[in-house]
């Protein structure tokens, strides 16, 4: 069997559809345009193209985006300043901290100073703590974006076994959760997990967030299963995934692809996510 190739792509594209017409009754309704604040502090090439394809899909969508590239030496006291300003700031709705941060400062106090009302990135301890105690606000946007992903491709998650690879709090904690809401059975896995092949190979849906190249191979996935692949690695200047495309899309029943799978998603929850700040801001 070759596995159906879920096209993230064309997902990304339905939800911004949706959101540039959610941006257009905003406007309409409240005379507000979603604004989002993006900071980057260095020049970390990787998330200098990240953070350029936040900016352009903004621009598409109709959001007001601002980009504030800080000096690598900027300390954590200039960032939390930029934060408080932008937190006052009412022509701004979302605020995003690009990571990773220089080492000099502390991601944890960076991010818990962003207002969780404009944490679109969902990882202040307010957002997450929601998250798990079943209330989802402002949700982180990978794990966000691949459970609209399963849903639009009518994938149904009622007591399947789902097996997560990977325990980041970007991807692997809230997408557990996620899953958990909505009626699956999930595994967490990560480097220390015993019999991982074994564990991964019991999963109705596998989410590969391990962050090296290739790791998941055709003997791992059950036969049909739906597989999503969250890496993004570079290897001799391509990009490549967490899992073995070629050899796993001949066992799997559908699969996303590295590049066009989860990339697309992520930023298209971004801008939705923005957009939901608006509305979680308003009186
Ligand atoms: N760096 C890599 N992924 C992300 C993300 O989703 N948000 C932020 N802020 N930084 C990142």
């Amino acid at each position: 069997m070759t596995a159906k190739i879920l096209d993230g792509n064309w997902f990304a594209g339905q939800i911004r559809e949706r959101v540039r017409n959610e941006v257009v009754s905003l406007q309409q309704e409240l005379g507000i345009t979603p604004g989002l604040a993006v900071i980057i502090v260095g020049d970390n090439p990787a998330s200098q193209v990240y953070v350029n394809r936040k900016h352009k899909a903004c621009g598409e969508t109709g959001i007001h985006s601002v980009v504030i590239r800080l000096a690598e030496q900027t300390t954590q006291n200039e960032l939390l300043q930029k934060i408080e300003e932008l937190n006052r700031d009412g022509s701004i709705h979302g605020i995003l901290v690009q990571l990773p941060l220089p080492a000099h400062i502390d991601e944890m106090v960076i991010l818990q100073a962003i207002s969780p009302a404009k944490d679109v990135d969902g990882f202040h301890p307010f957002n997450m703590g929601s998250l798990a105690a079943g209330r989802e606000l402002l949700v982180p946007c990978t794990p966000a974006g691949i459970v609209r992903l399963l849903e639009m491709a009518g994938i149904d998650l009622e007591g399947k076994r789902a097996v997560i690879i990977g325990r980041s709090n970007i991807v692997g904690k809230p997408m557990a959760l996620l899953l958990l809401s909505r009626n699956a059975t999930v595994t967490v896995c990560h480097s220390r997990t015993r019999e991982l092949a074994a564990i991964a190979r019991e999963a109705d849906i596998l989410i590969a967030a391990v962050g090296k190249p290739g790791f998941v191979k055709p003997e791992m996935v059950k036969p049909g299963a739906v597989v999503i692949d969250v890496g993004i690695n570079r290897v001799e200047g391509k990009l490549a995934g967490d899992v073995d495309f070629p050899a796993v899309r001949e066992v799997a029943g559908a699969i996303t692809p590295v590049p066009g799978g989860v990339g697309p998603l992520t930023i298209s929850m971004l801008l939705a996510n923005t957009v939901k700040a608006v509305r979680l801001l308003q009186p």
